[in-house]
């Protein structure tokens, strides 16, 4: 498939069937975050396979955003290991964590496409929520929550999935 095609074909699904997505899949869904471009080649990526029945109710807890997935990755990053832009070399300190998750979070949305799957990336949850679930260490940032599933019969995209602004109103020629 053209990655066009696979680009249209992507889109936010909040209702999923309840089929569980077989193991070969999750292999691929978590090589494709492996396979993931990151700033200076550090891999500060950490995916969390949210596998056990204790941690898929403890999440339910504590945020609604997963629709009942059968499959939930927490995409974080590990602020110990992440490339900081340095101020000794006169630059601004930025910390590439966060960007080098969300492609590697990308990446992996886009292999759940690519093999017929539907996905929902997630942002509205509460971090300390997650750490304190999960007892995650300091150094790791959640990033997203990313439900992955089988489409069930009432699946489609949302009003939001056809709306975008025209090219002209994104792009700036310099
Ligand atoms: C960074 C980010 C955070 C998001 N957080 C949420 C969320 O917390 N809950 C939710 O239902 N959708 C969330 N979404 C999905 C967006 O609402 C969705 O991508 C957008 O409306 C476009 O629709 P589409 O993905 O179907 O094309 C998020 C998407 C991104 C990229």
């Amino acid at each position: 498939m053209e990655f066009l095609e696979l680009a249209k074909k992507r889109y936010s699904e909040r209702r999923f069937s309840s089929r569980q997505v077989e193991g070969a899949k999750i292999a691929k869904l978590l090589e494709a975050g492996r396979l993931a471009p990151t700033a200076h080649n550090l891999q500060p990526q950490r995916i969390y396979v949210i596998a056990s029945e204790k941690a898929r109710q403890g999440l339910v807890q504590v945020t609604p955003m997963t629709y009942g997935a059968p499959l939930v990755f927490l995409v974080c990053y590990d602020k110990n290991v992440s490339w900081k832009n340095t101020k000794d070399r006169c630059y601004d300190n930025y910390d590439s964590g966060e960007v080098d998750a969300a492609i590697a979070a990308t990446s992996m949305m886009m292999e759940a496409t690519d093999l017929d799957l539907v996905s929902l990336w997630a942002r509205a949850f509460d971090s300390k929520d997650l750490i304190d679930l999960f007892g995650l260490p300091e150094n790791i940032i959640p990033v997203c929550l990313l439900s992955v599933g089988y489409p069930s019969e009432a699946s489609k995209p949302s009003r939001l999935h056809d709306s975008r602004k025209d090219i002209d109103e994104i792009v700036r020629v310099l």
